[in-house]
């Protein structure tokens, strides 16, 4: 019904300035003045930045399309707040005071595309139906609020949402207001205080291409969390409290470019990239990862970055970066490297590596300030015996296999977990080495 009555306005409004032969819509059928202490360009464009407003000024033409409120001492908008600005394309309403948005306040508002409510410190609660009306909205920005809860059909409103700026808020979980939001492509969080990433989460964005999760709290989550993500280019999941990546933990992001890990407490990286055949930059810079299965990067076909500085490594798998054609920018410093016999592979595979590498600087007090390829180039591991015999370092081929055929895979476990009790029962030794992962 609102929306008829948008139609309606317009239409009206369009003959209202064929009639009097202007241009713009309204233009010359009812000039008003520019709200005192504003700026008006014509009457399609009116600024009220920094005027020292307490309440919202009174006479704003019905034919405005942008209208700048930021920087005031706003606090309340009610529910009339806005009423006629159907042409309303664009509203700055952030560095306010506001500290509560009446149900419907932006009820007219049918035709505005970007809505800034961004530092409003005071704003705690959005109510359900606060953005009522606003279905053409496609930007919202309420970033550094104080939101800590969110209803869940608050977003039901904005079908054609597509950016969502949450960044710096005060939230604890992931709201589940998200569900309706089929359209959004971007989405930020960053600066929270998210603990969990739930299944569902995430699970109606299908269309989403950025997802910013940085500097919160997140230390689990949920197996197939990011799985309906499938267009997701950029995941940020740097700042948090990770310590453990689980196998297919982000399973259905294929199309994945950009991987922020940095700065969580990852200690060990065994095989959870394996759907990410996409990824160009994995950022695993600011852990305390002290170990790296051979393969965990062998489905990164695509990897053309990779950020390993500031973490407790001592040796890499000699393979590791074996079947990665389109590495050019390898970051290793700061992390307390051996400089022995074990990196034979690996210095002969990164002598002959052409893009960037940098440090790889040995830990040993004997080799201090010379790094793996000075030795290397030096002929000082040429005592080294040469590597021979097959190469026994941790594989994911199992674990990146077993998604194709979860059944089984679950069918195998079972049929490994009965032949280890048979041959331990049969033979009575105690079988230290059975992998039923
Ligand atoms: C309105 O104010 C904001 C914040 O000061 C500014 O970033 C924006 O460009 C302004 N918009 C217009 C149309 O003047
Ligand atoms: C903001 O609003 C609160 C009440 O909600 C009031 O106490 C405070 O003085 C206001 N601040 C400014 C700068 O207007
Ligand atoms: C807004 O429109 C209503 C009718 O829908 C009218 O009564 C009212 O005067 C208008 N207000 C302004 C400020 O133009
Ligand atoms: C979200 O808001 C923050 C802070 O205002 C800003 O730095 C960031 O660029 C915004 N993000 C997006 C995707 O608009
Ligand atoms: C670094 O890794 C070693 C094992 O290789 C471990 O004993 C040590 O505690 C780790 N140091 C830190 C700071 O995590
Ligand atoms: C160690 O490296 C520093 C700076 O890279 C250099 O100034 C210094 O001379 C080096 N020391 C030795 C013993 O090579």
């Amino acid at each position: 019904m609102l929306y008829a009555r948008c139609q309606d306005m317009q239409v009206f409004l369009l003959l209202l300035s064929l009639l009097t032969g202007s241009l713009g819509p309204g233009r010359g059928a009812s000039p008003l003045a520019c709200p005192s202490s504003c700026k008006c360009s014509g009457d399609a464009i009116i600024s009220c930045k920094r005027v020292g407003l307490r309440s919202l000024p009174k006479e704003i033409a019905a034919s405005t399309i942008s209208l700048n409120l930021s920087h005031n001492f706003l606090r309340l908008l009610t529910g009339d707040a806005f009423s006629n600005l159907t042409y309303l394309n664009s509203l700055w309403l952030d560095h306010n005071n506001l500290t509560f948005l009446y149900p419907g306040a932006f009820k007219s508002l049918c035709n505005l595309r970007v809505l800034y409510l961004s530092r409003n410190p005071r704003l705690t609660y959005l109510h359900a139906n606060t953005f009522k009306g606003l279905r053409n909205l496609i930007s919202l920005d309420l970033s550094h609020c104080n939101l800590f809860e969110i209803h869940p059909f608050v977003f039901t409103h904005l079908p054609s949402l597509e950016a969502l700026n949450l960044t710096a808020n005060n939230m604890r979980y992931v709201p589940e207001a998200f569900r309706s939001l089929t359209r959004l492509t971007r989405l930020s969080l960053e600066r929270n205080h998210i603990e969990a990433i739930g299944r569902d989460s995430f699970k109606d964005l299908g269309a989403l291409k950025e997802l910013n999760l940085r500097k919160n709290r997140i230390w689990t989550i949920q197996r197939d969390a990011f799985f309906q993500l499938g267009r997701l280019g950029v995941l940020n999941l740097g700042h948090n409290r990770l310590s453990d990546l689980p196998n297919q933990l982000f399973s259905g992001l294929t199309r994945l470019r950009t991987m922020h890990l940095e700065a969580n407490q990852l200690t060990e990286i065994r095989c959870p990239f394996s759907s990410l055949h996409s990824l160009r930059k994995l950022y695993l810079n600011n852990n305390r990862i002290f170990s790296i299965a051979g393969s965990a990067f062998s489905p990164l076909g695509e990897l053309d970055f990779l950020h390993l500085s500031r973490n407790n490594l001592s040796r890499l798998p000699s393979h590791l970066l074996v079947g990665l054609p389109k590495l050019r920018y390898i970051f290793l410093s700061q992390n307390p490297w051996e400089c022995d016999c074990a990196m034979l592979r690996l210095a002969t595979w990164l002598s002959s590596y052409q893009g960037v590498i940098e440090g790889l600087q040995c830990a040993s007090l004997m080799d201090r300030n010379m790094s793996l390829l000075d030795l290397f180039d030096q002929d000082t591991l040429s005592s080294c015996p040469p590597p021979s015999g097959p190469i026994r370092e941790e594989d994911c081929e199992g674990s990146y296999q077993n998604r194709a055929s979860g059944f089984f895979a679950t069918f195998e476990k079972m049929l490994c977990i009965l032949l280890t009790w048979w041959c331990s029962a049969a033979f009575s030794v105690v079988m230290t080495r059975c992998h039923c992962n």
